[in-house]
């Protein structure tokens, strides 16, 4: 019986600042960005729709640009500053996003909300004050199965104006009434 040869995969160290830390990872040269961050870095907030740059579930932001993760090689990171949904929230509450997406109930099975947060974020870190057409355009490559679009555009717009300061969150509003009485 002829035994069967070992194959040895090398792994690179790749280094990126991951949702502002300094982050270390080992990677197979064949591994997508998208794997590493869910399966060496443990961070699976990152979702795995088509696996072909079509779906958006996957996006991350690299170096302030929108990518889908699927789409680049892990080694790629190298080097780049990479925020991921994870990284939205701070320890004072929920991104303006994330507390919209809550508030108008934009979302059901949330496997494609990750991506949308992302992708939104990407879009109001350019442009804060966006018109739907816009919202709608910029996220014409997030795909949602099962919420339909109109409450995820109008969650954007909101999260929008609760960041410029137009009307405020629930949250906000929910703390100042408990403050009050
Ligand atoms: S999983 Fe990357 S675009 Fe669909
Ligand atoms: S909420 Fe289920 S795919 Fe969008």
């Amino acid at each position: 019986m002829v035994a069967t040869p070992l194959i040895k995969v090398s792994r690179t160290a790749v280094s990126t600042r991951l949702n502002g830390e300094e982050t270390e990872f080992l990677c197979e040269p064949r591994q997508s960005l998208l794997e590493c961050l869910r399966d060496n870095v443990g961070l699976t907030g990152t979702k795995e729709g088509c696996n072909d740059g079509n779906c958006g579930a996957c996006s991350v932001l690299m170096d302030g640009r929108l990518v889908n993760s699927c789409l680049v090689l892990g080694v790629e990171a190298e080097g780049a500053e990479i925020t991921t949904v994870e990284g939205l929230a701070t320890p004072q509450g929920l991104h303006p996003l994330q507390q919209s997406f809550l508030e108008q109930a934009a979302l059901q099975c949330g496997i494609c909300t990750p991506g949308f947060l992302v992708a939104a974020k990407a879009l109001l870190d350019q442009e804060p004050n966006p018109t739907e057409h816009q919202v709608r355009f910029w996220l014409a490559g997030n795909l949602c199965r099962c919420t339909g679009y109109d409450k995820i555009v109008r969650a954007v717009l909101h999260a929008a104006a609760i960041q410029r300061g137009a009307v405020p969150s629930e949250a906000t509003a929910a703390s100042t009434d408990g403050h009050s009485t």
